[in-house]
């Protein structure tokens, strides 16, 4: 009896021993290059020795000079930084189509990024302007005639560039975006030619998921 029960013992060992041992086609059951299998996962911007024929050692190439990255080219702004890019700009630089009607985006930008300095009005009596009053530009405000006659496109250049004490905000205001914080400027200012803000919050929220 004894016996009998050892032998089945044995052969459901080797079952089970064997069922490991099941051919898996090509599969040798081992990993020839570990690395293949455990990507190391280098990251672009990653910095090591051993790259050092990649600029600043990182693990990719820098891309070529010129390079423009996918679905920006309305980024490429074709004045200069200088007197003559400024002046140039107030009959080059025109809002695309689209961007005549001001939507609440403009304000919302204008709130974040300009109101610190120019006030939410645009009477330049932001807590920057209070603080530091030596920072601020000639005009009053917007209001002025000066911004009220200021070409759209001299704004847009302003935003891109900076002026003086203003910083460039070019890159926390996509082109489109410029376009609308110019429009709202020339809202606060009471330029004629400016039409009235929507109160369309949604379209505000939609365009703040795409940014
Ligand atoms: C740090 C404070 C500061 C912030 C923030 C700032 N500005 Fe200015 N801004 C200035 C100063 C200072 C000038 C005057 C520059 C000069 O002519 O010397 C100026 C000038 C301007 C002008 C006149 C430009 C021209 O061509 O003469 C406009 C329009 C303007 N700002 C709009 C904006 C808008 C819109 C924003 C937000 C996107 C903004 N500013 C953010 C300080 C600021």
């Amino acid at each position: 009896m004894t016996n009998k029960l050892n032998i089945v013992w044995a052969s459901l060992a080797v079952l089970i021993a064997s069922s490991g041992c099941v051919s898996r086609g090509n599969d040798p059951g081992w990993e020839y290059a570990p690395d293949m299998y455990y990507s190391k996962g280098y990251e672009p911007y990653n910095q090591a020795d051993s790259f050092s024929l990649n600029p600043y050692g990182m693990s990719m190439r820098e891309p070529v000079a010129g390079s423009i990255a996918l679905g920006k080219s309305g980024h490429i702004y074709p004045l200069a930084n200088s007197g003559e890019g400024y002046e140039a700009s107030a009959t080059q630089i025109v809002a695309p189509n689209g961007i005549d009607q001001i939507d609440t985006r403009g304000k919302y930008l204008y709130n974040i990024y300009c109101a610190a300095c120019h006030g939410v009005e645009g009477k330049n009596d932001g807590k920057v302007f209070q603080r530091v009053s030596t920072l601020k530009p000639a005009w009053k405000g917007y209001t002025d005639d000066y911004i009220k006659n200021l070409e759209e496109g001299k704004i847009y250049h302003t935003l891109t560039y900076g002026k003086n004490n203003m910083g460039s905000h070019a890159s926390v205001l996509e082109p489109t975006d410029r376009w609308r914080v110019v429009k709202y400027v020339k809202l606060l200012s009471g330029a004629a030619s400016v039409s009235v803000p929507t109160t369309d919050s949604a379209a505000v929220a939609s365009n703040n998921m795409s940014n």
